[in-house]
């Protein structure tokens, strides 16, 4: 099942034992090559819609057990990058990626490499919560499941993937029930156990609190900061407060205007520490954004 066309990085779902304590960093990563700090290495990646040119020129890096916030006005692409991190635009029709989006040193849209496994080791939670209409147990155990681990495993991953989402206290007397009978907040740390149930690496997350209210929202913020011990985290969000709270790294995105096409497309204006985008940022759009005088 695991793509020989990609870089081994973590053991793969059926392998793993969720029991085992976390092994220290110097254990892993035989050979030593693979499990170094950059996870992904972006560069002079664009992503058109047809022949629309939706997003120009991006590159950044991202950090290993980092969270790093795409910020900037609606429309900038923020969406459209994050779904060329796992080739979630493999999806969209007429979507096609230029560049190199390297995952541990290898582009992963090199011929070769396995979409579904691209997605199993990068996984993504979206904008809305969206469990499947099946129970609590069977949402988490759906992905492990269709990848083929055994039945006898599937209670354990469960357990502990509902653990890792801060949820398993509250539905652990319920898990026959259907998830469509939690709250919001309780269906979007369902998705994220699902998610993690996969043992990715990657957790993309798209504006994961949108829809919550700030309470939920606090907890699926504590949660981040919580799962990038063990993954590393790129996450959207419109809320500024939420990207200083939880980021390491910012990127900060707006939109060119094509004079000859009347289009807009999304460039990134800047990267950095998060810190430093949200007080001294170098470009002067950065600063009219964080501060609310655009967008
Ligand atoms: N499936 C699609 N087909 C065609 N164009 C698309 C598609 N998805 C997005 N776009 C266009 O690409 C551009 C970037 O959209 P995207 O959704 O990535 O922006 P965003 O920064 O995530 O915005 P928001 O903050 O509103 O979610 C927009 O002009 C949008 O209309
Ligand atoms: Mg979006």
């Amino acid at each position: 099942m695991s793509d020989p066309a990609l870089p081994a990085a973590r053991p793969t779902v059926d392998s793993r034992r969720l029991t085992a304590a976390p092994q220290p960093a110097h254990q892993r990563a035989p050979g030593g090559g693979a499990d170094t700090a950059t996870v992904f290495d972006i560069a002079n990646v664009d992503v058109f819609y047809g022949s629309f040119h939706a997003v120009k020129n991006v590159n950044f890096t991202v950090a290993k057990n980092e969270i790093t916030a795409l910020i900037g006005p609606s429309g900038c692409g923020k969406s459209t990058l994050l779904r060329s991190l796992n080739r979630m635009n493999d999806l969209v029709p007429g979507a096609r990626v230029a560049g190199t989006v390297a995952y541990r040193g290898k582009n992963i849209y090199d011929q070769g490499v396995d979409a579904v496994e691209v997605r199993r080791r990068i996984g993504m939670v979206f904008q809305k919560a969206n469990p499947f209409p099946k129970s609590i147990f069977d949402n988490v155990a759906y992905g492990p499941r269709i990848h083929g681990v055994k039945r006898s495993e599937l209670a354990d991953i469960v357990e502990d993937s509902l653990k890792k989402a801060a949820l398993w206290d509250e539905v652990k007397d319920k898990l026959k029930q259907s998830a469509l009978a939690l709250s919001g907040g309780q269906q979007q740390r369902l998705c994220i156990a699902r998610t993690i149930a996969l043992a990715p690496e990657v957790v993309l997350m798209d504006e994961p609190c949108s829809a919550l209210d700030p309470i939920a929202t606090a907890r699926i913020e504590e949660l981040m900061v919580d799962l990038a011990k063990q993954f590393t985290i790129v996450i959207v969000t419109h809320n500024m407060q939420q990207a200083a709270r939880v980021s390491d790294k910012t990127a900060f995105f707006s939109t060119e205007v094509n004079e000859l096409s009347d289009t807009r497309t999304g460039v990134l204006v800047e990267f950095d520490d998060t810190q430093r985008i949200f007080t001294t940022p170098s470009d002067e759009r950065t600063e009219n954004y964080v501060t609310g005088r655009f967008g």
